[in-house]
């Protein structure tokens, strides 16, 4: 592994606070000043930074099938956190990448790596979600053709000046349709659909990036390494 990353997984360190430290001669492997950060090191290594070993910790990366009412919190509010379905020790240091309202069901990715939900959660990442929407209103093929062309060229949600990013529209039957968007605004879908006079009846996420939701209703599962990493760019 890289220098930097290890400082990264073993720190409160941001990446390019790493390099700086590294840079900065702060860093030591088996008691050698090393001001790569690219130097190749191993977790057996002794590694210190300003006179204090540095251990690495694993992180832990979870997807859970979020039910209908709960919340993406830590804390039981109006309704009962989704943390309590998981039987795990350290279910105060993780948090949700990308939360969904209380009625949303489906996929949800949890961790305590702060850096992966940033890359994951961050607009400029354009990572794609994809939502199962049932609407009020059945969609006449005009519709549809005009609601396409919106969403592709980005509408103007109540109380924003930025139009939405480009989204996709697929339809199932007219009144369910797949939606993908690469943002996370605030009631993104349901604000989607009400600025085309529609209403979301229920909304469920199937797919964040490459991830598809496979595990049952409020069951979870850790994530194999080559979803993590599918993150990590
Ligand atoms: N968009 C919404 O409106 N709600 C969610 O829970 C997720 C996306």
């Amino acid at each position: 592994m890289r220098l930097d990353k290890f400082v990264c997984k073993s720190t409160e360190l941001t990446k390019s606070e790493a390099i700086q430290r590294i840079q900065l001669g702060q860093v030591s492997v088996n008691s050698k000043v090393r001001t790569n950060e690219a130097t190749q090191v191993h977790e057996n290594n002794a590694i210190i930074l300003n006179g204090v070993k540095l251990k690495t910790r694993d992180f832990c990366y979870i997807m859970m099938h979020k039910p209908a009412g709960t919340v993406c919190s830590n804390i039981d509010e109006v309704y009962p956190s989704l943390f309590n379905y998981l039987e795990l020790d350290n279910v105060s240091e993780l948090h949700i990448a990308g939360r969904l309202d209380a009625d949303t069901t489906g996929l949800v990715l949890v961790t305590d790596d702060g850096r992966w939900s940033f890359n994951l959660t961050l607009p400029a990442k354009e990572c794609r979600k994809l939502y199962r929407v049932t609407l009020s209103q059945a969609l006449s093929t005009e519709r549809v053709e005009e609601i396409t062309y919106r969403f592709k060229q980005g509408v103007q949600l109540q109380g924003e000046s930025q139009l939405t990013l480009p989204a996709i529209l697929e339809v199932i039957t007219p009144t369910e349709v797949l939606l993908t968007i690469t943002e996370g605004r605030f009631h993104q879908v349901k604000r989607m659909f009400a600025a085309v006079g529609n209403r979301v009846m229920s909304l469920h996420r199937e797919q964040i990036g490459s991830i598809s939701l496979d595990v049952e209703v409020g069951q979870w599962r850790y994530l194999t390494n080559d979803e993590v990493q599918s993150f990590s760019q």
